[in-house]
């Protein structure tokens, strides 16, 4: 099975998948995790990156595709159950990028995961979290480039009949059972 997750930040993609990879047996790919361990490893990736990151901006196109063709390819080959993308496409040319990427590899996707969350939630949470990117003005400005760029995935993903909305309000144990319904229906 092939997924992408949508959502904004802080509306629990991140904390659905190891459950999600339990049960279906799919690798995940996270463009924020992989970003941050080439910061910690200071890389020259990292390196370019870390600005970007730190005022909740996107990262340049180059470096994150860079990133998910490497890795793409080798998962197609190595992880026969498929893969879960987390955190990309998070823009329409990487959203265009990915499915040429995906034809080319006769890998499409199967279903693109929304996850619906208000925004005064997603800013308690993060605030709550505490990660490097989670202080008030980045939360603010990751929540503005969202709503830019990617929540005009929605749409898209719409138009080409992918998309489920996950309703990513009440517990972790309830958003993990609508996830689960979806996706067996998909499986
Ligand atoms: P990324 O790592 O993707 O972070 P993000 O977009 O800020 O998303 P989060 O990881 O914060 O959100 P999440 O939905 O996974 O929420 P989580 O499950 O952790 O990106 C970071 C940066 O990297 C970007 O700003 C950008 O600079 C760069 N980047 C990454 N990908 C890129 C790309 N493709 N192109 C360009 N740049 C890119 O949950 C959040 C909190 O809520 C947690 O504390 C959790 O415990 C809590 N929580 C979760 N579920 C619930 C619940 N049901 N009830 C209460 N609390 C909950």
């Amino acid at each position: 099975m092939r997924i992408v997750l949508l959502g904004a930040p802080g509306s629990g993609k991140g904390t659905q998948t190891d459950a999600i990879i339990q049960r279906y047996g799919v690798v995940t790919v996270a463009t924020g995790d992989l970003l941050r361990a080439e910061v910690a490893a200071d890389t020259a990736l990292g390196q370019r990156a870390k600005p970007f990151m730190e005022a909740g901006e996107l990262v340049p196109f180059d470096i994150v595709l860079g990133m998910i063709e490497n890795g793409l390819q080798a998962l197609a080959r190595t992880h026969p159950k498929g893969f879960m993308m987390d955190g990309f496409p998070r823009d329409l040319a990487q959203a265009e990028a990915l499915d040429k990427l995906l034809a080319k590899i006769n890998q499409p996707l199967d279903v693109v995961l929304f996850f619906e969350v208000r925004y005064e939630e997603i800013v308690k949470r993060l605030l709550g979290r505490g990660r490097a990117d989670d202080n008030e003005e980045t939360i603010h400005n990751r929540l503005r480039v969202y709503e830019e760029k990617t929540a005009p995935l929605i749409d898209y993903y719409t138009r080409k009949g992918l998309l489920r909305t996950i309703k990513g309000t009440g517990s972790i144990e309830e958003i993990g059972e609508r996830i689960r319904a979806v996706l067996d229906e998909i499986a």
